[in-house]
C-alpha cells in the first residue's frame, strides 16, 4: 500500500519535486494544525534542505473534514486540498488507534471516539470503559498512520506506518498526546506517555511513516 502509483506516475512525481529543487530549495506544507505532530514531524524532518511551513502561515487554507473511512482516505483528501489552496507541495497525514478486540475501533473515529471536541482524556475513559472485560492477552492494538504528500496538480503519493501494542487497564504517564498513557508498544514495559519524544519516535506509526517519507524525499533530492 505504501506507493500506489504506477512508474511513470513515480517519475511524474520526481520529476515534480525535481523541478521544485531547481528554485534552490524544497517547501512543504504540513497540512495539520496540531501543534505536537507539527512539532513531530518538523524533529524526524530536520536536517533535510527542506524548508517546512504549516497552516498557521496559509490562515485562508479551509478546514478539510475528515469523513472518509479509511485512514489514506482522508490524509490523500486534506494533502490535495492543502497543495491546491498554498499552491505548494503539502503533506497531511492521518492517522488512529486500531483495537482488534473491538473489532479496529476507534479506528478512524479515533480524536472523535467519545463525541465532537471532548478531549483526549474522555476518549480514553471510553476505550477503557468498552474494554473493561477484555483480558490482557486479548487487549492487542496498533496504531496506524498514513501519510500523503500531493502536488498542486494534484498527483499524489502515499506511505503507511504501525506501530504494535497493547492496550493498558489505566493511564500512565504524562508525555505525548492522544491515546498515549494507555498504549504500551510491543515488548515495552513502560506507556508511549512514559517515553521521551525521542524513544516514541522510534517505535511510533507516524515515525515510521515519516522515516519512509524522509527516504523517498532523499533518494528523490539525490536523484537515485
Ligand atoms: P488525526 O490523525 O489528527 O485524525 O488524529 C487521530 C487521533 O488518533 C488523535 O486525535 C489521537 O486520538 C489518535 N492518535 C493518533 N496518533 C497518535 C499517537 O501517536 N498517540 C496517541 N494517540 C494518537
Amino acid at each position: 500500500m505504501e506507493i500506489l502509483c504506477p512508474s511513470f506516475y513515480i517519475t511524474y512525481l520526481s520529476f515534480s519535486i525535481s523541478y521544485a529543487m531547481l528554485w534552490g530549495f524544497m517547501e512543504i506544507v504540513l497540512a495539520t494544525r496540531n501543534k505536537k505532530k507539527v512539532e513531530e514531524m518538523s524533529r524526524i524532518l530536520e536536517g533535510m534542505d527542506i524548508v517546512i511551513r504549516t497552516l498557521d502561515d496559509f490562515p485562508s487554507c479551509p478546514e478539510v473534514e475528515e469523513d472518509k473511512d479509511t485512514f489514506e482516505g482522508n490524509a490523500v483528501k486534506k494533502a490535495i486540498s492543502i497543495a491546491e489552496c498554498t499552491n505548494k507541495i503539502a503533506v497531511a497525514d492521518d492517522s488512529g488507534l486500531e483495537v482488534y478486540a473491538l473489532n479496529g475501533a476507534p479506528g478512524v473515529m479515533s480524536a472523535r471516539y467519545s463525541g465532537e471536541n471532548t478531549g483526549d482524556a474522555a476518549n480514553i475513559e471510553k476505550l477503557l470503559d468498552e474494554m473493561r472485560d477484555i483480558p490482557d492477552e486479548k487487549r492487542v492494538a496498533r496504531f496506524v498512520c498514513c501519510i500523503a504528500l500531493a502536488f498542486p496538480a494534484g498527483n499524489f503519493v502515499t506511505f503507511v506506518g504501525f506501530a504494535e501494542g497493547k492496550i493498558g487497564i489505566e493511564p500512565r504517564g504524562r508525555m505525548g498526546f492522544g491515546y498515549d498513557p494507555v498504549f504500551y508498544p510491543a515488548g515495552y514495559g513502560r506507556t508511549f506517555a512514559e517515553m521521551t519524544p525521542g524513544e516514541k519516535d522510534a517505535l511510533s506509526h507516524r515515525g515510521k511513516a515519516i522515516e519512509k517519507l524522509k527516504d523517498y524525499l532523499t533518494r528523490t533530492i539525490s536523484g537515485d
